[in-house]
């Protein structure tokens, strides 16, 4: 019977230690993102960053299907407000490591915008 308990507590403290191990891993995930005082910054507009979305729109339109989207996957659209919120820290990640554009990574200053627009509640 005591044998039974040890076991039981053993695997009670083997769950809590891989939930926390699993926490800390989303935790890293949202840290990502530089971090952005979201108070003490100015946050862009959406309609503010035609510097940003220029150089997405040429692919990333719903203006555009088939070929003309030069493979740009569906759901990623920035020429409205309501289409550039579909995932916005995903759009952050993929423009701050340089996969997007693919024709030339972005200006900091460009990048930067977005990092804050994303992070401090994507006004439009
Ligand atoms: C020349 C065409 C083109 C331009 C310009 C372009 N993209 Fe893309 N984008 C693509 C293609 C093709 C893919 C799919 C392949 C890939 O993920 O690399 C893609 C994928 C993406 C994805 C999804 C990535 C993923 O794997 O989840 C995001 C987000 C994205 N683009 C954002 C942007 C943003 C933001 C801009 C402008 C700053 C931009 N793209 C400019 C062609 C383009």
């Amino acid at each position: 019977m005591s044998r039974f308990k040890y076991l039981l507590l053993f695997t009670m403290i083997s769950f809590t230690f891989a939930m926390g191990v699993a926490c800390d891993e989303n935790e890293d995930g949202d840290e990502e993102l530089p971090a952005v005082d979201c108070e003490t910054v100015e946050v862009p507009r959406y309609s503010e960053m035609a510097e940003v979305w220029n150089n997405c729109v040429g692919c990333h339109s719903s203006m555009f299907s088939g070929s003309a989207r030069q493979d740009a996957p569906a759901e990623f659209d920035y020429d409205s407000y309501e289409a550039a919120l579909f995932d916005p820290v995903e759009t952050v990640e993929v423009v701050l490591e340089g996969e997007m554009p693919p024709t030339g990574e972005l200006s900091a200053e460009a990048k930067e915008m977005l990092n804050v627009w994303a992070q401090c509640g994507t006004p439009e």
